[in-house]
């Protein structure tokens, strides 16, 4: 099972939001998926239509505890990201293997930085959600000198909450998509739609099927699907044409 994990140097950008359309959109392509939430408190269960307050069962709970939600498992890293037991567990469990048709989906806080520095060499691929906002942006030289050339080798980016009629937003963007060029695997628009359906306690797909962000997310597990069997160092393809 391959793993991908969910990271992002600042929070609040949309990693949970990304990471769930991820395991969803993964899940239409007919994998086996397995969502692994580091956050002791996150809004992973919002997403899919759940009470904020439902304690998912941990990672190491029986199957009969599992919390299935359209045939994802939901589970909860109930100590701390930086614990020595994860990484051997993971293995354990089958999660390291490549292959496509069973995907273990990490999202990790971005405060845990040391940690997802640790996983992402492990991982297929690492999903790094951004806002085209100059605070996010302004993390990035740092984020790319701690992940060092070996672990961006397996890094895409995402910009989230995409507002095109603020220029600054449209200039956020721009920088991102010259700095990432192809590792740049989508943007999603910001759309209301998002807060309101955690707020009406069901997933955005049923809230608002029309909404622009579930179709921008949707195209991100379509440009991960590669990832999930690729042995090489890149997943990424340099001559793929995938700018956002
Ligand atoms: N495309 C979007 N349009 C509008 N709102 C969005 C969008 N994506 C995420 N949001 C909202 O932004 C907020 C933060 O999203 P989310 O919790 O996914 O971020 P995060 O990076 O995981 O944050 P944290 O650092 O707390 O883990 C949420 O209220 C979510 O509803
Ligand atoms: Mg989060």
């Amino acid at each position: 099972m391959p793993m991908v994990l969910c990271h992002a140097p600042k929070g609040g950008t949309g990693t949970t939001f990304v990471a769930a359309h991820l395991a969803m959109g993964l899940a239409a392509e007919g994998a086996d998926v397995t969502v692994l939430t580091m956050a002791a408190r996150d809004t992973m269960a919002l997403h899919f239509g759940l009470s904020q307050a439902i304690s998912l069962p941990s990672l190491t709970a029986p199957a009969d505890e599992a919390v299935l939600v359209g045939g994802i498992n939901l589970r909860y890293w109930h100590r701390s990201a930086e614990d020595a037991d994860l990484l051997p567990m993971l293995n354990d469990l089958g999660y390291l293997t490549p292959g496509k048709d069973r995907v273990l989906v990490v999202d990790m806080p971005s405060g845990e930085f040391r940690a997802a520095l640790r996983l992402v060499e492990h991982a297929c691929a690492h999903l790094c959600t951004l806002t085209a906002q100059p605070d996010t942006l302004a993390l990035l030289p740092q984020m790319f000198g701690e992940t060092g050339s070996e672990g961006l080798l397996r890094t895409a980016f995402v910009i989230n909450a995409l507002d095109e009629t603020r220029r600054l937003s449209r200039h956020g963007a721009a920088f991102v998509r010259e700095l990432a060029g192809q590792r740049l695997i989508g943007r999603i628009r910001l759309d209301e739609a998002v807060p309101e359906a955690m707020a009406m306690l069901q997933p955005l797909s049923r809230y608002a099927p029309a909404s622009a962000a579930l179709h921008d997310a949707r195209a991100i597990s379509g440009a991960i699907l590669p990832a999930l069997e690729s042995t090489a160092a890149s997943w990424i393809a340099p001559t793929a044409s995938r700018a956002a």
